[in-house]
């Protein structure tokens, strides 16, 4: 094994050994090493007091005991990697293989969200949270991620404090809750709440006190009592005192609108665990016996589960062995199966079933199902929400193989992605990796995407890529560079194109000086804006009708003209209407003049009134607004 560098390490290896019987220790040794000469003394922007190295090793000692899989330790420690230099996604997936890389780079991006982007509203970071984080070891790291920081609050710099705490509470706490793992959404709550309300939380805080003072520390005695109560009874049972914690007393306060905590029914409640499920029900029926049970709360969530699985019978009780005459208290009685589903839930099948670890990928369905109870999940009195405006996200984040998280529109392709770095990489795009796999120049990125472009050693962009960019600032690089670089090309076809328009409407050609369009909108322009205006239609990006529509009125049709008009009439004809419009055969792809007749035309009907027929796949029909097309067949 290697022999560890640090003595935080040795610490370290030990209790995660302790915690995950069987962990492959050569391999944590390694990831500690690595980490630990990869961050050098490097302290935490958030947390200046602790060097990245401790907070990692923290990180993954907590999610130990959730004795994750060994890629989910190893993820922990290197979550870091790509917040220093000499690292890249490419050398852990090298060291550590393709899991470690995968989640390191989505822990990655999700703490550069939760701490540096500041714009998004808590729904949105909800739906990033949960599309990043298809795998559930992604999640539970950044869970354990934010339950780490939450423990050292008063070290965490003021002005990342209130935000962590925020969504903690309304965004690592509901995760937890609705992955089922309660462990986490009570210590989440318990740090955040009272940095998150103050006043409230020292109300409660005030009224617990008192309450505890009138009444003894009675629970503990209580549950002591029930416990040999069941024993004498024949029920084995483990019997726990559980205070309810006062973020969930909050919550229920602010659900019934009180303000006495007096009112919350379940304020004092215990737990009993218990072998198998007829003994929940045996411990049910003699507890009711032995104390006053209170009508319309008892809940049979074995027979009935909730939605994410929780299941435990819940009963509230009056009169119960040292505890205050008029106190209610809620008894919650489980299996010890069900007790480490309750406390771990997703996580509890990773180790313990049948010897193997559970998937750990979601599904897209458990994906949505997650994105949508969480979108619906009611916020408490929440200050934030009524500040922020709720964008609901339409973009995308990705990153560099060394980590730079790169946001695109949704939708955006490793092209986009290409030129957001910088145009020259944009221009000279050859082709792209994502997650390590050659894709098409057209494929849609996804969140979380790790995205390498392999480039030309010069520019060889076409005009074909401009459909394949959804970003303005993209498209427009690339029109600055054609409009720069292949003027004379496109000066040439734009002026085709003019000339072939001018012909249709039975006005002589371009001239040297391009006169025809000297004066547009009445204003005259300079001949080198002319020649511009022609490239621009050589491009594509302006049409030819858009700047002859500027310059005069169409002139009257030529008899020469009707007649070749009336004389083609009768050659092709319109899918499902009437040909009533005059047409003509577009000049780029020459139907009527290629021999076999293709197959497809298409007609588009010009600003000027007349249809122009091309062929189906001729690149002119593809840049043509849908409702000027026209299905079209030969009649002859
Ligand atoms: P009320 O009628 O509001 O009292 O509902 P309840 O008693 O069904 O649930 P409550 O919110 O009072 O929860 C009481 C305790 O049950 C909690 O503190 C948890 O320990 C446990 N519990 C309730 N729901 C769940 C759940 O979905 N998952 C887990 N793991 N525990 C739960
Ligand atoms: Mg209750």
């Amino acid at each position: 094994m290697d022999s560890l560098v640090t003595a935080t390490g040795r610490k370290s290896l030990e209790i995660i050994r302790d915690l995950v019987p069987g962990v492959d220790e050569r391999r944590i040794s390694k990831a500690l090493n690595y980490a630990a000469s990869l961050y050098g003394n490097h302290a935490m922007d958030l947390l200046p007091e602790i060097t990245l190295y401790a907070h990692a090793v923290q990180t993954a000692e907590f999610l130990a005991e959730f004795c994750p899989d060994e890629d989910a330790i190893v993820a922990a420690i290197l979550q870091h990697a790509l917040s220093v230099p000499d690292a890249s996604i490419a050398d852990i997936g090298k060291e550590f293989g393709r899991p470690v890389r995968d989640i390191v780079s989505r822990i990655h991006l999700l703490s550069h969200l939760y701490t540096t982007d500041w714009r998004k509203s808590v729904d949105d970071m909800k739906i990033m949270l949960v599309s990043v984080a298809d795998d559930v070891r992604v999640l539970l790291t950044a869970l354990s991620v934010a339950c780490v920081l939450l423990e050292q609050l008063e070290h965490v710099k003021s002005q990342y404090r209130m935000r962590l705490c925020r969504h903690s509470l309304q965004l690592f706490a509901p995760v937890a809750a609705r992955l089922g793992i309660y462990a986490l959404k009570y210590r989440l709550e318990k740090s955040a709440f009272p940095e998150c309300y103050p006043t409230d939380a020292q109300h409660i805080g005030t009224q617990l006190k008192r309450l505890h003072s009138e009444h003894g520390q009675f629970l503990e005695r209580t549950a002591e009592k029930l416990k040999i109560f069941l024993k004498e009874q024949g029920i084995d049972a483990e019997v726990m005192a559980r205070q309810k914690q006062s973020y969930s007393i909050f919550q229920k306060m602010h659900m019934k609108s009180v303000t006495a905590i007096e009112k919350i029914t379940d304020l004092f409640a215990i737990r009993v665990v218990v072998k198998t499920i007829p003994d929940c029900y045996q411990a049910l029926g003699l507890l009711h016996q032995r104390a006053t049970p209170i009508s319309h709360r008892f809940k049979d969530y074995i027979s009935f589960p909730k939605p994410n699985g929780y299941q435990s019978l819940h009963t509230c009780l009056m009169g119960l062995p040292d505890a205050p005459k008029d106190q209610m208290v809620e008894v919650q009685i489980r299996t010890a199966e069900m007790h480490r589903e309750a406390e771990y839930g997703i996580a509890a099948h990773w180790s313990y079933k049948e010897g193997g670890r559970g998937s750990m990928v979601m599904n897209s369905v458990k994906q949505m199902e997650l994105t949508d109870v969480l979108l619906k999940q009611q916020s408490v009195d929440d200050p934030v929400r009524a500040g922020e405006n709720m964008t609901l996200v339409n973009h995308i984040y990705v990153l560099t193989p060394r980590g730079d998280i790169i946001e695109l529109p949704e939708g955006g392709t490793p092209l986009d992605f290409a030129f957001n770095l910088h145009t020259d990489l944009g221009l000279r795009f050859k082709s792209a990796r994502v997650n390590g796999a050659i894709v098409p120049i057209s494929y849609k990125l996804e969140n979380g995407d790790v995205v390498e472009i392999i480039a030309n050693k010069h520019p060889r962009p076409t005009l074909q890529w401009l459909e394949e960019l959804v970003t303005p600032s993209g498209r427009s690089k690339l029109k600055n560079y054609f409009f720069s670089h292949n003027r004379a090309d496109f000066l040439t076809s734009g002026r085709d194109m003019v000339n072939a328009e001018l012909k249709t409407r039975g006005q002589p050609p371009l001239d040297n000086e391009m006169s025809i369009i000297a004066k547009i909108d009445g204003k005259t322009i300079p001949q080198k804006e002319r020649e511009d205006l022609l490239v621009k239609v050589g491009m594509g990006s302006i049409r030819t009708s858009s700047i002859l529509r500027h310059v005069s009125p169409r002139p009257p049709q030529t008899k020469a003209r009707t007649k070749t008009v009336a004389a083609k009439k009768d050659r092709v004809g319109i899918e499902g209407q009437a040909l009533t419009m005059p047409y003509r055969f577009a000049k780029c792809c020459g139907p009527d003049t290629a021999i076999p007749k293709p197959e497809k035309i298409v007609g588009i009907v010009t600003r000027a009134g007349i249809i122009c027929v091309h062929r189906e796949g001729c690149g002119m029909t593809k840049s043509a607004n849908a409702e000027r097309k026209l299905k079209m067949f030969w009649k002859v």
